[in-house]
């Protein structure tokens, strides 16, 4: 079977984004970000977000670009949440407050955050900065929100309905038969689970470690690699993950100027996402070139192959879908 390989295409100047993309987004601090879905509609509660590849994967992935000290409030997720650090320098901080811990994380770092905790995050650098956010599951669910940002975003207009859409007050009425979601009581919070710093930073792969997280592929020795989540098999050797989340999903990154995987053929969804260079894709008997920030996904079933054609060395993280 052909596969229009547009439609697997994410071109990173061809994703529309989300300007209030959630029920905070008109606060200060959040009001300057945009939410983009390129595989899956993501926890988006904007009805209207434009989703680049909808076909169900067993993940999602979004990403956020956000200006100086803008970025996301306080939230919990239902499935896994792991960021992908692309540009510029973003603060983590979590706890019902937001103050049980902090990092900070710079480009080509990764992050997997627990579910059932509230985080929250902002871009820290002076000028605009993107990450990409990989969710668990083909429906990711709802996320719950801190009492005080439902707060604060009401007193914007902003209300997210007990069927979880979202309205604009200064635009719309409450419909007939729906009602706003009542914030959670100080009770509930109980429910979330507590993390110390030192607790989260097992999570946490930074670019300037890497030295103690990369592994050589020894068949061709241009590939540098390191497997973040889900055992990877690769040119017949096989990687350990270096964090221990179940996320459903797999995660690598491969580095190098001539880095390359040779032709494989996988019944599972597969996403590529440069970081830097340029990747000739292969996928059955097309070929498609992605530069930084851009996404392809290879069909189930489809026969794939990789390979690094810039002068400088590139990175390219490859999600796989696991169930
Ligand atoms: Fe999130």
């Amino acid at each position: 079977m052909t596969i229009d390989i547009n439609t697997r295409l994410a071109r990173f100047e061809d994703l529309i984004p989300s300007k209030v993309p959630f029920v905070e987004g008109k606060l200060k601090g959040h009001q300057d970000r945009s939410n983009y879905s390129i595989v899956g509609p993501g926890v988006s509660e904007d009805s209207k977000q434009n989703v680049k590849i909808a076909e169900a994967h067993g993940f999602n992935i979004g990403a956020v670009s956000a200006a100086s000290m803008n970025g996301s409030g306080l939230h919990s997720h239902t499935t896994a949440e792991v960021f992908l650090i692309f540009s510029g320098s973003w603060r983590f901080y979590w706890g019902s407050d937001g103050k049980e811990g902090e990092v900070i994380l710079h480009k080509g770092d990764v992050a997997s955050f627990p579910t059932n905790m509230f985080r929250g995050f902002q871009n820290i650098s002076d000028d605009e900065a993107y990450m990409v956010v990989v969710l668990g599951e083909n429906d990711p669910g709802v996320i719950t929100w801190t009492p005080k940002v439902i707060k604060d975003a009401k007193d914007t207009g902003m209300v997210l309905l007990n069927d979880n859409s979202l309205i604009d007050l200064d635009k719309q009425k409450i419909p007939e038969g729906k009602k706003a979601l009542e914030p959670l009581h100080e009770n509930d919070l109980h429910q979330f689970d507590h993390y110390t710093s030192d607790e989260i930073e097992k999570f946490v792969i930074r670019s300037s470690d890497s030295q103690r997280y990369i592994e050589d592929d020894e068949h061709f020795n241009s590939n540098s690699i390191i497997n973040y989540l889900d055992e990877l098999s690769l040119h017949e050797k096989t990687f350990k993950p270096h964090i221990p989340h179940h996320t459903g999903f797999g995660l690598s990154l491969l580095t190098g100027k001539d880095a390359h995987i040779h032709s494989y053929q996988s019944k599972k969804s597969e996403a590529f996402l440069c970081l830097d260079g340029k990747w000739e894709i292969t996928c059955d008997d097309q070929k498609v070139i992605i530069g930084p920030r851009d996404t392809f996904s290879a069909p189930k079933n489809s026969i794939r192959s990789v390979k690094q054609i810039s002068d400088e060395v590139g990175s390219l993280f490859l999600v796989r879908q696991k169930n």
